[in-house]
């Protein structure tokens, strides 16, 4: 007799041992029907006899083993996967009960309206569900594919640390207190991007890791606190080198999941997408574009459902109507009409960006509207800024401050530079990026003093990364993919909490374990109270 582990390899004959859940169970005269389920499926088990007697009081969910034969069905179910065949039961026994379930898992209607928190809270049980766990088969079938194509390419995986120094990516760290150094702090990595750069100098050539990512983050349906990302670099290489091997492997990770062929990316200029898309990562599925006349940018869509009135009045800074419907002016007689006005904004050169933002959120809009396809709209931005203004109007690197200018004499008019960065997106998300980096000693100190970065802050937090360069550093440059936000897009999902087994919640909670939680007083004692020693004896704290 064989154990089968996988369902789906069940032979009409053969005498057989299965395990699985009590998917569900239909008494029938004098027999049971118990559905079995496990990783590979769902099979029907018939019970009769005397073995129906160890059922007694035995819940769905419970965990059984199953010895008999696997038999023809002969009323077949053309709705199941193995409605042809069922097992007949020798002997059944519950290796563990289950108690009724706290939450929905079978009836789609019931799933539909069970709160998230809920099945967050049962994680275990929700990843039951078939369709979740498909969900997560299918991330580690993504992320197989990407090792094959970086394995097979000589790129070598090394590890790198996550208790860090605080890293460019200019996201809030997350802080581990150190115990033995009281006031010093780990920082977790908010990415690799540092070391794998050390890699580089250190002659690796071709470095990819599975870095998990720590980022301290306003939450948002397409960002985690932490998250995975398929980390690249690549020495002595131009952009187009990896653009164009990025791109391949892109193509291979698609085509062994789904079969697709993908014809190649357009690769679009940050400002054409912003003019065109009013955003930097444009799903290209939505068929109309921003168009311009003068000092005016409009849309115009064929798009028919009155729910969008509501939608177009939230966006700022646009006229708009529908069906007649909204606030349009009477200056708008230049605007031919090719489909019906939806939105226009007039712009000058201090609100050109926000109100390409605005038509963009109109698009985005239409696009809800407009019944978009199943398919894979990949695209590649580049000619991004290489700096833009903060909040308080500082100059900050649009990336970080080792991404390469496209050249050096644009460093002459700062705000007008261009970068050799690019990003890849996917059906308007930004599912990667990366740049050429700087191995220029000059470009370097120029742009640290476009920063204003003085000697001190360079090398309290970079000082590491450029003694090495000091020591022969090859040209090189890379990317990252964000592999929830890939992976959530080739499924069609909208929130990456869907491809993550143990996700947190918008508040980033782990409900489940109840986490961030409280810490025992041996741990306070021991780390955090030299720690709040040390900070006040150096006056950073009161
Ligand atoms: P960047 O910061 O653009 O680049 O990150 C790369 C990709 O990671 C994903 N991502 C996220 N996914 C989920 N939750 C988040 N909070 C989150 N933040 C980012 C995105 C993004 O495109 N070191 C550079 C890469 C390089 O230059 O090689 C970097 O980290 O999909």
């Amino acid at each position: 007799m064989n154990v089968v582990r996988n369902f789906n390899e069940l032979t009409v004959g053969s005498n057989v041992k299965i395990f699985g859940w009590i998917h569900r169970m239909r008494k029938y005269g004098k027999m049971i029907f118990v559905d079995v389920r496990n990783r590979s499926g769902i099979v029907q088990c018939v019970v009769k006899g005397d073995e129906i007697k160890k059922l007694d009081s035995v819940l769905e969910e419970s965990v059984v083993e199953v010895i008999g034969s696997v038999v023809e069905r002969i009323k077949k179910n053309p709705n199941a996967k193995l409605g042809d065949i069922e097992i007949k039961v020798d002997s059944i026994n519950v290796l563990s009960k289950s108690k009724p379930l706290p939450l929905e898992i079978k009836d789609p209607e019931i799933i539909k309206s069970t709160k998230e928190e809920t099945r967050l809270k049962w994680r275990y049980l929700d990843l039951r569900r078939p369709e979740v766990m498909q969900s997560i088969l299918f991330r580690a079938k993504v992320a197989r594919a990407f090792r094959e194509f970086l394995d097979a390419h000589g790129f070598v995986e090394v590890e790198t640390p996550y208790f860090a120094k605080s890293t460019p990516e200019g996201s809030r760290d997350f802080l581990v207190p150190s115990r033995i150094h009281a006031g010093k702090f780990y920082a977790l990595a908010q990415s690799p991007q540092l070391y794998k750069q050390i890699l580089m100098v250190a002659g690796f050539e071709k470095y990819y890791q599975f870095a998990r990512c720590f980022r301290d983050e306003d939450p948002r349906a397409d960002r985690q606190p932490e998250f995975t990302q398929v980390d690249i670099e690549m020495s002595f290489v131009t952009m187009e080198d990896v653009m164009s091997i990025i791109e391949d492997m892109v193509k291979h990770v698609v085509k062994s999941l789904t079969g697709k062929e993908l014809g190649k990316f357009p690769i679009i200029s940050y400002k054409d997408s912003m003019n065109m898309y009013g955003t930097d990562k444009p799903d290209l599925r939505i068929k109309e574009k921003i168009e311009t006349i003068g000092n005016m940018k409009y849309i115009v869509s064929n798009v028919d459902d009155d729910g969008i009135l509501n939608d177009l009045s939230k966006v700022k800074d646009v006229k708009f109507s529908y069906k007649g419907k909204g606030n349009f002016d009477d200056d708008l007689k230049k605007i031919p009409k090719s489909g019906n006005l939806i939105a226009y904004a007039k712009f000058n050169e201090s609100n050109w960006e926000s109100a390409c933002k605005s038509l963009g959120a109109v698009r985005s809009i239409i696009g809800k509207y407009s019944n978009l396809l199943k398919e894979y709209r990949f695209a590649w931005i580049v000619d991004f800024p290489l700096f833009e203004l903060n909040d308080s109007g500082e100059i900050t690197p649009s990336h970080h401050p080792f991404t390469m200018v496209k050249n050096p004499k644009m460093l002459d008019d700062p705000l007008n530079a261009l970068s050799l960065a690019y990003d890849i997106v996917l059906n308007g998300s930004e599912i990667g990026g990366g740049s050429i980096r700087i191995h220029d000693e000059n470009v370097q100190r120029r742009i640290f003093e476009i920063l204003n970065m003085n000697e001190k802050d360079i090398n309290e937090r970079y000082g590491f990364l450029l003694k090495a360069f000091e020591y022969g550093v090859p040209p090189h440059g890379g990317i990252a993919f964000g592999l929830e936000r890939f992976v959530s897009k080739l499924l069609f999902k909208e929130n990456i909490r869907e491809v993550i087994a143990f996700p947190k919640t918008s508040d980033w909670r782990d409900l489940m374990s109840e986490t961030p939680s409280e810490i025992p007083k041996k741990y306070i004692d021991e780390t955090i109270v030299p720690m709040i020693k040390n900070l006040k004896d150096r006056h950073l704290v009161k």
